[in-house]
């Protein structure tokens, strides 16, 4: 990883600040009924998530720090099949010692990978589902087309809920629960729509890039109902200029 600047915490209290061990001790009390949900997302100043067709352009070392932490704490990570195809996802990287630390605090070494997906359409054959030790997870609809479903069940477990193309994702949270009780949502804006307008987003991590990047790159959440749920600010980082927010929605 590239040279990372100290990350300086603004708010609460000025403090530099380890992302690993602020994301790990955070407070994330998960409801009853399914686990605690957190977005991750970067954006321009103008509020594009997508730079030709990726967000890596966005990217700084303290974001990808950021992210790494993120993952780090998390059980699962979840993201639209969109995300997964367009990022080229691989089985998740997890240092020994975030596997150690991980192993110490009760969790999985690893956390797994959830691709969202109504219409099975994506590559069996990306690097994701080409390592047998670490399965990744599909979530479809219970009425998902059999043969496609067939095919993914011999390389991913699979949960299903809701139907007729759409995920019913409180009810597939509540499976996912046996995984643990972390989501982090790596988006992108059209999973992260469906969340937002089903109330069932606990925390949102933003990083703001010090970028203008017209075009007409998807916002943060889109496509859901209109909704306005109201955010507190947890903390404010920055470093080399990116902007780092952790917001908990109010309940
Ligand atoms: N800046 C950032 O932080 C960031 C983060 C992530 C992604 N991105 C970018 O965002 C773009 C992708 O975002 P996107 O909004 O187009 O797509 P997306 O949310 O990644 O994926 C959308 C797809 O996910 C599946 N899906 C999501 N919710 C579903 C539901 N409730 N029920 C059934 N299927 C569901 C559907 O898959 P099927 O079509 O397979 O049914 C849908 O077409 C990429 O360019 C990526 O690089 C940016």
């Amino acid at each position: 990883m590239a040279y990372v600047r100290a990350v300086r915490q603004l708010l609460p209290d000025p403090a530099e600040v380890d992302p690993y061990q602020a994301h790990a001790s955070a407070s994330r009390p998960a409801p009853p009924d399914r686990p605690w949900v957190m977005l991750n997302v970067i954006a321009s100043v103008d509020g594009s998530t997508v730079v030709d067709g990726v967000s890596g352009p966005l990217g700084t070392p303290a974001d990808k720090l950021v992210f790494s932490a993120l993952r780090a704490s998390a059980d699962v990570i979840l993201a639209g099949s969109a995300t997964v195809t367009a990022e080229n996802y691989r089985p998740p990287r997890t240092s020994a010692v975030q596997q150690e630390l991980r192993t110490a605090r009760g969790q999985r070494h690893k956390p797994r990978i959830a691709v969202v997906s109504g219409s099975l359409r994506f590559s069996l054959d990306a690097e994701l589902f080409s390592e047998p030790a670490e399965r990744p997870i599909v979530v479809t609809t219970t009425d998902a087309d059999p043969r496609r479903l067939a095919a993914v069940r011999e390389r991913a477990d699979v949960v299903t809920a809701g139907n007729a193309g759409t995920v019913d994702l409180r009810r597939a949270l509540a499976e996912l629960r046996a995984e643990g009780s972390l989501v982090l949502c790596e988006g992108g804006s059209a999973l992260n729509g469906y969340l937002v307008g089903d109330d069932l987003v606990d925390e949102v991590n933003l990083s703001v890039a010090a970028v203008l990047a017209g075009g007409n790159g998807p916002r943060l959440a889109a496509g859901g109902a209109d909704v306005l749920h109201g955010l507190s600010l947890a903390h404010l980082w920055e470093s080399d200029g990116m902007l780092m927010a952790r917001y908990v929605t109010d309940r």
